[in-house]
C-alpha cells in the first residue's frame, strides 16, 4: 500500500520544484526592473498639478531653466526654493515688459527666482539680507531681501514689494511658494554702469599694466578675477556669459 503512494508525489514533487527553480530563475532578473523608488522630481508636473501658473511654466520651459531645476534636483544636496509668481502676478506687469526681455534677462529673471538652498516656512528668518539668488550676487542690481514676521514674508527687490502667498510643494529638497508679484531685480531698470573699457588702443597698455598688478596676482583666484576684471567691460562679460553657461549646464 504505502509503495503504491508513492508514484503519486512524484509530478507533485516535480511541480514543486520546477514552480520553485523557475522563481528562483526569475527572481534575479526581475529585480533590477523596480529599481528607483520614487521617480525624479518634476518641476513642470509640479506647477501643472498646482494649476495657475501658465506663464511661469512657458517661461520655464523657453529658458530650459526646468531642465536644470530638474537635474539640480538630482545632483544637489542643498535642495533648491523657487518663488513661483502665478498667472496674475504676471498680469499685472506692465504690458509688453515680458516681451522686452532678452533672452538672457528671461533666464535671469528666472534664476532670481530660485535659491540655492531649501527653505522652510518657518526658516525664513534665519536668511540674511539680501539673499542670494541664483541670478548672482550684486548688491546693487540683483538684491532680493527677505523680512519675515510670524507667518508672513515679505520681499524687496528695490522694484517691487511682494508677498509671500502659500506654499505650493514641499518635499524637504524643493519648496515651491507663490508669490503676488514677479520679482524684478533692479539690474532690469537701472542703467548700466558706464562701460570702463577704453578704446582699443589704450586696452593694449592697460593690460600690460595690469599683468603687473592685482590682476596678476588674483588671475589663479577666480572670485577675486573676475571682481578685479569688472573695470573691464569686455571681460566681464565674458565671465558673466560664462557663468551662465556654467549655470546652464549644471
Ligand atoms: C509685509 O507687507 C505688508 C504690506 O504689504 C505689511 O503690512 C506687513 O507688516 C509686512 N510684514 C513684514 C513681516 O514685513
Ligand atoms: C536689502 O538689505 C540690505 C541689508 O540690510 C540693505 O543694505 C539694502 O539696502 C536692502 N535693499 C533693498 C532693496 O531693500
Ligand atoms: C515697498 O515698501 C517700502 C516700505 O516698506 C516702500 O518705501 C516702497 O515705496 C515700496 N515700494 C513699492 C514699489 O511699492
Ligand atoms: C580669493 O578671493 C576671495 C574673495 O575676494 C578671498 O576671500 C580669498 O581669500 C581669496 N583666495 C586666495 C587664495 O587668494
Amino acid at each position: 500500500m504505502a509503495m503504491m503512494k508513492h508514484p503519486s508525489f512524484i509530478p507533485l514533487l516535480l511541480m514543486v520544484l520546477y514552480y520553485s527553480t523557475s522563481t528562483l530563475a526569475q527572481s534575479p532578473a526581475a529585480a533590477p526592473a523596480p529599481a528607483p523608488s520614487t521617480p525624479p522630481t518634476d518641476i513642470i508636473r509640479i506647477l501643472k498639478k498646482a494649476g495657475g501658473f501658465t506663464t511661469l511654466i512657458r517661461l520655464l520651459q523657453t529658458t530650459q531653466v526646468s531642465t536644470q531645476i530638474n537635474s539640480q534636483l538630482l545632483n544637489s544636496n542643498g535642495g533648491l526654493t523657487l518663488f513661483a509668481p502665478n498667472d496674475n502676478a504676471f498680469s499685472s506687469l506692465k504690458p509688453g515688459l515680458l516681451n522686452s526681455l532678452s533672452d538672457q534677462q528671461k533666464n535671469e529673471l528666472i534664476q532670481f527666482h530660485l535659491l540655492p538652498t531649501f527653505v522652510s516656512t518657518t526658516n525664513f528668518d534665519t536668511l540674511s539680507n539680501p539673499v542670494r539668488t541664483q541670478a548672482g550676487e550684486n548688491p546693487d542690481r540683483l538684491a532680493l531681501n527677505v523680512t519675515s514676521s510670524g507667518n508672513q514674508v515679505n520681499f524687496t527687490t528695490g522694484i517691487v514689494n511682494a508677498t509671500l502667498g502659500g506654499t505650493v510643494y514641499s518635499d524637504h529638497q524643493l519648496a515651491v511658494y507663490q508669490v503676488d508679484k514677479v520679482l524684478l531685480p533692479r539690474d532690469f531698470f537701472v542703467a548700466k554702469p558706464p562701460a570702463p573699457a577704453p578704446a582699443p588702443a589704450k586696452t593694449k597698455a592697460s593690460k600690460k599694466k595690469s599683468a603687473e598688478g592685482p590682476a596678476a596676482v588674483a588671475a589663479d583666484n577666480d572670485s577675486a578675477a573676475i571682481s578685479v576684471k569688472q573695470l573691464h567691460g569686455t571681460i566681464v562679460s565674458i565671465a558673466v556669459a560664462s557663468v551662465a553657461v556654467a549655470a546652464f549646464l549644471l
